[in-house]
């Protein structure tokens, strides 16, 4: 028999699942025949409207696209109020175990609770609708508490991942002008407090817009006192009242901030408002993870990111749905602590990405094996495309060969899912995002603008959680997103299509890294680096990982009069770590005495991506030196000796 590859094999839907599922056949042909139709439609059923709105979408100032005009709604009535009314009331909403096994369990009647006391508070430290309030937490219920809270008084959050360094989190305030900053004193790393508080404290050295910094007990580790400026959680909330009246929000009223780099060294704010991003969020979760009262949804995602703030809190909040979360490291204090938690909470659908499947992978399935994973009904993957193999291991060790994997291909800017199987429609080849959702245009594209089978990955209309705008920055907006192919949203994805029209998604083809799922720019590193007085230029590339799916590769020009050395190297790796975070820190540093540019001066990082990962050197005619090639290779083979 011939062999079939991974990549070619299909793996229809399973029978269990198409007949109950929520996403019915059919829901593609609807929303192609009338796509604001299906929008409309998803509005009514999945959003209690304060006021309904007049119109599904205005597009006559295009890009800056509106939805659900004139519509009111509150995001945080949505998530816990209509909820705790209900026969949910003493339903789990939250269920929470801590690195070191505290455990918490928030029912939705206890959770309504707490927003309307945190927003209370926040509103007697001055938050009024408007004002910006950061975020800078670890995975704990309070978190999620700190966002509703916000969103109930629509104040938009930012939220800034707590891997980040105080230096990145200050530049965050200062960009939107936060008013207060909600942290913790810390949270355990493999055992150990991380000191969350204290990077905090060093950012707000110089934020001036800073007012007050509300701090959660959460590791019990010591933490210095700014009066006047810092309180405590539970003492600003014992002091709060029981009920805050949900502000009426406007639907395209800003709902968050959240910082995502891009192809320059500084990040962009891209703000997501309200209506249009409740309605995505929500239609897509309950149908590619067909939400059911009775399952218990986990997505291992940092609410740092886009998909903690989509489908951590949000989407399962407003579905009603009951959702895990975990704080700490995946291997404390053993590599089967995901499982063992996936067993003891009873999991029905789990959502990872491809970097921690494959750290899992080269584990061994002994972990896995440990733990009765059976309740799994659904699997899904975010963050990069994910390679067959790892795709495979996680179908058969985790989804015990029953549940289907979603892999759903998705941006911070997109919101929510844009390409995705349905799982009890889509035959799924491994490796393919599939399909686009329903209501969702999507297009492969050459350079001119033509459909093709091989090229460049853009959306052709206006989707409702849509990004509106880069805070402070609309020319930017249109610049970076709209620029390229005219009408269409151009994403920054290489892609391709396969003989059944599935969509492959092939990474990133701007100057963008993808490490660990998280996104990264050239740039940024680069000018961290060329800050330090050794160092006259450099230029960063992604080389390819086992693990990470890619890792920062930084080619390094000094300054006259100094030599590379490891010192220096580690020196290099450790500045770059407190500038941005230990995310970046390159895994390689090469000196070298030139770079190879084109006669116009930009950086030819496809050559240096061909010396990193031991291929021939492509296509170097349009160099200004040839020859630098040469020399570059030379060191970098001096390095690997
Ligand atoms: C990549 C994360 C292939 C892609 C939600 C995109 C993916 C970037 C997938 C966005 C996937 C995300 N298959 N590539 N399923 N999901 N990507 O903004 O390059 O952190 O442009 O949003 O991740 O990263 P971001």
């Amino acid at each position: 028999m011939e062999k079939i590859a991974l990549e070619d094999r299909i793996f229809n839907p399973p029978a269990d699942i198409t007949e109950q599922a929520n996403a019915k056949a059919g829901i593609y042909e609807l929303a192609k025949k009338d796509r604001l139709g299906f929008w409309d439609a998803q509005a009514k059923e999945l959003v209690t409207w304060f006021k309904p709105y007049d119109k599904v979408l205005e597009d006559s100032n295009a890009p800056f696209f509106k939805w659900f005009i004139n519509g009111k709604l509150n995001v945080s009535y949505n998530c816990v109020d209509r909820h705790a009314k209900s026969n949910r009331h003493n339903k789990a909403a939250i269920m929470y175990e801590s690195e070191i096994g505290k455990k918490v369990c928030l029912t939705y009647g206890m959770l309504s609770r707490e927003v309307n006391k945190f927003a209370n508070a926040l509103a007697g430290l001055g938050v009024k609708k408007g004002d910006r309030v950061a975020l800078y937490m670890p995975m704990i219920p309070e978190a999620v508490v700190a966002m509703l809270a916000c969103t109930r008084i629509g104040a938009p959050h930012s939220l800034v991942f707590g891997g980040f360094s105080p230096e990145s989190l200050r530049d965050r305030i200062n960009d939107c002008g936060a008013k207060v900053l909600i942290t913790a004193d810390g949270n355990f790393r493999r055992g150990n407090p991380f000191p969350l508080k204290q990077n905090g404290d060093k950012a707000l050295e110089d934020t001036p817009t800073i007012e007050k910094c509300v701090v959660v007990k959460n590791a019990g580790n010591d933490v210095a006192w700014v009066e006047g400026r810092d309180v405590w959680y539970h003492d600003v909330m014992a002091a709060a009242g029981n009920y805050y009246e949900p502000e009426a929000m406007d639907s395209e009223d800003v709902l968050f901030i959240l910082y995502t780099s891009g192809t320059t060294g500084k990040p962009k704010g891209v703000v997501h408002s309200t209506g249009g991003y409740l309605v995505q969020i929500q239609s897509t979760l309950k149908y590619v993870f067909d939400i059911k009262d009775e399952d218990v949804y986990w997505c291992t995602a940092d609410i740092g990111w886009i998909t903690g703030h989509s489908y951590v809190v949000y989407a399962p909040l407003a579905l009603g749905a009951t959702l895990f979360m975990y704080d700490g490291t995946i291997d404390y204090p053993d590599k089967d602590r995901m499982w063992d938690m996936a067993e003891r909470y009873g999991v029905s659908k789990f959502y990872t990405a491809p970097t921690a499947i494959r750290t899992f992978m080269k584990w061994g399935t002994e972990y896995p094996k440990k733990h009765d994973l059976s309740a799994i009904k659904v699997l899904g993957s975010v963050g990069e495309p994910i390679n067959p193999e790892a795709w495979m291991w996680y179908y058969e060790h985790i989804g015990g060969s029953k549940a289907p994997i979603m892999d759903t291909w998705w941006q911070t800017e997109t919101g929510a899912f844009m390409i995705t199987p349905l799982p009890g429609i889509t035959p799924l080849k491994p490796g393919t995002a599939t399909n686009p959702f329903p209501g969702i245009e999507v297009d492969i594209i050459d350079e001119n603008g033509n459909s093709a089978d091989v090229g460049y990955l853009v959306i052709k209309s206006a989707w409702p959680a849509m990004i509106r705008t880069i805070f402070g920055d609309p020319d930017r907006y249109v610049d970076q997103y709209w620029k390229r192919f005219g009408k269409y949203y151009f994403a920054g994805d290489g892609a391709k299509r396969d003989n059944m029209g599935y969509i492959w998604v092939t990474g990133r083809v701007d100057d963008v890294l993808n490490v660990s799922g998280h996104r990264l720019g050239t740039a940024e590193v680069e000018s961290a680096l060329v800050e330090c007085p050794e160092v006259a230029e450099s230029a960063v590339i992604g080389k390819k990982h086992d693990i990470k799916g890619e890792s920062v590769c930084a080619f390094v020009i000094l300054k006259e009069g100094f030599k590379g050395s490891q010192e220096l190297i580690d020196k290099l790796r450790k500045h770059v770590g407190v500038k941005i975070g230990p995310i970046a820190r390159p895994d390689d540093i090469i000196f070298t005495a030139e770079l190879p540019k084109t006669r116009s001066g930009k950086i030819m990082r496809r050559l240096l991506r061909d010396i990193a990962e031991g291929r021939a050197i492509g296509d170097a005619t349009t160099l200004a030196d040839p020859g630098a090639m040469k020399d570059i290779a030379a060191q970098y083979a001096g390095k690997e000796d």
